[in-house]
């Protein structure tokens, strides 16, 4: 009997921060008509000094999870797709597999840029269907306002801070993730980038009086990439699953500019309706922006059990890829959980853990080392 790869939950968390074109109008030269009519985008979210990638991408998996009803010790694979890790490692996930109390799931970052909560949904799912996982934990998460030059205005105007999550299950009913597409191009990767940080740049006073620990782009080129690929890879996505354009209920794009939603939309030949947009809210949250426009879109009763949708995105690599779901909402016989009562657990586990280890290193490291 075949296995499907269902969506099960969803959450998202937002700083509470609102930095808006105004706003930005006092930073650098700008104004709020010329990035309306750009882009579309009227505010972001900023991170909290306290609020980092892994505590967003926590806030958004422990809704998710709430939402599946699912214990995070059921969990067998947490994945946090993102661009801006909490460190180079440990991986973001392993830090969010800790403050959830998923005691028994593997956990890794994956760095596929924007797309990445689109290729990520694509891993978890191939393992389930493969056998190997029954419950996985899929997060978008950013704090890109870390990595952006406030002084620049071609960037610092399109990005915000924020995260997204999906909870998968197994089950031999079908339906879920129907089909995806995973594409790259990096002969494009210095369009959109850091160049600074990594093995081929590390971090030295020159690369940071350069600036190149922050990112950098050529927006124009960018945005003639992401009119290109964005029908294109939707109706790939679409008939791969054996559906036709028009049995799509709706289309959950990466928000980064308005007018490449609509650029779809055309492509497509499709009202903009059918797509879910949030992008005057939160600008562009990378990974975190297509689950947060799903969750936005599921709270406006946008996405009902049935529905067909299409998750498609773009970003630095070059990436882009799309895939389609039909839509299954959580599994009915589950009672609810507490949440606060697993992540009180999983505190105390971390805990226990940490202090075995330094007891460990104390009774028996001498011993370890001479043996
Ligand atoms: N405020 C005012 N003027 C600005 C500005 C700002 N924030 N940013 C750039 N400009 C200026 C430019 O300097 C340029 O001036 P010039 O003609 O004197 O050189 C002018 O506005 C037009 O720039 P252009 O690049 O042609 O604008 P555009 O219509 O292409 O819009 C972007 C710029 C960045 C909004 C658009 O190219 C875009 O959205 N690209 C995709 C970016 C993206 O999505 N990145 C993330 C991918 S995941």
């Amino acid at each position: 009997m075949s296995t499907y790869a269902h969506i099960t939950g969803w959450g998202m968390a937002v700083p509470e921060k609102v930095l808006t074109n105004q706003e930005l109008e006092m930073m650098v030269d700008t104004n709020d008509e010329w990035i309306r009519s750009r882009t579309g985008i009227e505010e972001r979210r900023i991170a909290s000094d306290d609020q980092t990638t892994a505590s967003l991408a926590t806030e958004a998996a422990v809704n998710a999870l709430r939402v599946a009803k699912l214990p995070p010790s059921q969990v067998d694979l947490v994945i946090v797709a993102t661009s801006t890790p909490e460190y180079l490692f440990p991986a973001t996930a392993c830090l969010v597999q800790d403050r959830i109390g998923a005691s028994t799931a593997g956990a890794f970052d994956l760095l596929a840029a924007c797309s990445g909560f689109i290729y990520g949904l694509n891993m978890a799912a191939e393992t389930i269907r493969g056998g190997s996982n029954k419950n996985a934990l899929v997060i978008g998460a950013e704090t890109l306002s870390r990595v952006v030059d406030w002084s620049d205005r071609n960037t610092c105007i399109l990005f915000g801070d924020g995260a997204g999550a999906f909870v998968l299950q197994a089950s031999e009913e079908p339906g879920g993730i129907l089909s995806s597409v995973m594409r790259s191009d990096g002969s494009g990767g210095d369009l959109l980038w850091i160049p600074g940080g990594g093995s081929a740049e590390p971090a030295t006073n020159q690369t940071v009086d350069d600036s190149h620990h922050f990112i950098q782009m050529n927006g124009r080129e960018v945005f003639r990439f992401a009119t290109r690929v964005m029908a294109r890879t939707s109706e790939e996505a679409i008939r791969k699953a054996g559906l036709e354009v028009e049995d799509i209920d709706l289309i959950i794009p990466h928000q980064a500019n308005l007018r490449i939603i609509n650029a779809a939309a055309r492509g497509l030949k499709l009202p903009m309706e059918r797509f879910a947009v949030n992008v005057q809210k939160y600008g562009n949250t990378s990974t975190a922006s297509i689950p947060i426009a799903a969750v936005e879109a599921i709270e406006e009763g946008r996405i009902k059990p049935g529905d067909n949708l299409v998750l498609v995105g773009f970003g630095a690599g070059l990436t882009w890829g799309a895939l389609t779901a039909q839509w299954t909402g959580p599994f009915a016989e589950l009672k609810p959980i507490r949440m606060r009562r697993y992540r009180r657990i999983a505190r105390i586990r971390s805990f226990l853990l940490r202090w075995a280890r330094r007891l460990g290193a104390l009774f028996f490291g001498r011993r370890g080392d001479s043996a």
